[in-house]
């Protein structure tokens, strides 16, 4: 397996990805960017903090000066508000359209680090530096930016890709249980809508993947990576095929609002892939039995598959806010067989409905 996966896109941008297990080699990607009398901020948050001295000591010397900006950890601190804050700190330290953010945390740093950077002066560059198994695999890859807007998800947003992702797997030592197993709902999701393969695999490694044995957790995020650059290359603006990587997430998104954000993304969505799977079984598309061993598969990577703490109605009509509507009309993905996920506008809302009751009686 290699250290460096490519994506690009025609001519409009390439970026390397590149799965270290520390950050020292990160200089010599900073060297190829051309940076010595450019300025650098680097954006954590509250927790990721930890871990800007080290990358401060990797750049010095191949960037011209290193700024630093902490946020409060959490999805409630995703907003505007925080974007603001970033901008009046860069406008302080007079950054210019030649200078540089670094994303350096989770989805949440990495979302709106990339939403400044595509906004500030109309458009600088940044550079993704993901800490989160879910930010490794999926969201620090693709230029999705964007922050929460009141209670709705992602409501404001652009794509902007970054100029760079690097990857040190061995941040994930300090990442929570909790925290690593949200990731993994990500992870599932490859197998489920587009490499069946991959799934099982991801079956057979179950205890190395628990036990995170570097090697396996490597080729995880590797492959993860993979699937997520196929997709992106093939529609970067999510015309067609990319939104089938929203499989678990239009209940789950449902979910995540109704709980008031107590539960982790990707714990959402592992509940949200068990609703579409049951409603994709409830059409004869996958098998009883297959979606039974969906359920216990996710159990097994400390997911849950169900939660009893909500409203079924209320569920259903908190989709209707989801960014995945056309003309009114829900573009719903379920699965047509385990491996291959496909984009529906049929599903109605008693097929919701029923789904959210099942995955209450799961809780
Ligand atoms: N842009 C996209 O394509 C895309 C895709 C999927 C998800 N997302 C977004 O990503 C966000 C979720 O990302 P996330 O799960 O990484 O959440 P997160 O960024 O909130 O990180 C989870 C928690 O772990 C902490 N943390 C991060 N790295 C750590 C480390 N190495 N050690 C210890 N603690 C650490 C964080 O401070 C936070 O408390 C959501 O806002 C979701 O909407 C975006
Ligand atoms: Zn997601």
């Amino acid at each position: 397996m290699q250290n460096i996966l490519q994506v690009n896109y025609e001519d409009t941008w390439c970026y390397d990805i590149i799965f270290h297990e520390s950050y020292d080699t990160l200089g010599d990607e900073i060297k190829k960017l051309n940076l010595s009398n450019r300025k650098v901020c680097i954006v954590s948050d509250s927790n990721t903090m930890r871990y800007q001295q080290e990358v401060r000591e990797q750049i010095q010397g191949f960037v011209g000066s290193v700024e630093t900006f902490v946020f409060p950890a959490g999805e409630e601190n995703k907003t505007l508000d925080t974007v603001r804050r970033l901008y009046e700190h860069l406008i302080l330290k007079k950054f210019d359209r030649n200078d540089i953010l670094f994303a350096l945390g989770g989805g949440v740093v990495g979302d709106l680090v990339g939403y400044t950077a595509a906004t500030y002066l109309r458009g600088i560059r940044f550079i993704q530096l993901p800490t989160t198994l879910l930010s490794m695999v999926d969201s620090s890859i693709g230029g999705k930016t964007g922050v929460d807007f009141d209670a709705y998800k992602n409501m404001v947003g652009a794509f902007h890709q970054p100029k760079c992702v690097y990857m040190n797997l061995s941040t994930l030592k300090t990442l929570p249980p909790e925290q690593f197993a949200s990731g993994m709902g990500e992870v599932l999701k490859y197998g489920y809508i587009q490499d069946a393969a991959y799934y099982h695999w991801l079956i057979e490694h179950h205890d190395k993947i628990m036990s995170h044995d570097y090697e396996t957790m490597k080729e995880m995020v590797y492959h993860s990576c993979y699937c997520k650059k196929m997709v992106v290359e093939r529609d970067p603006l999510e015309k067609g095929e990319r939104a089938l990587l929203n499989f678990g997430h239009t209940l789950g998104h449902a979910i995540e609002k109704k709980m008031n954000f107590q539960l982790f993304h990707g714990q959402c969505v592992a509940i949200g892939m068990i609703a579409a799977a049951y409603m994709s079984a409830k059409r004869g598309y996958i098998t009883e039995h297959e979606l039974e061993e969906a359920i216990s598969v996710i159990n097994s990577f400390s997911l849950k598959v169900g939660v009893d703490t909500i409203d079924s109605k209320e569920v259903v009509e908190a989709t209707k806010n989801d960014k995945k509507m056309e003309a009114g009309k829900i573009k719903f993905i379920l699965l047509q067989q385990i491996g291959k996920a496909i984009i529906k506008q049929d599903v109605t809302d008693e097929e919701m409905l029923a789904a959210v009751e099942y995955i209450k009686k799961l809780a």
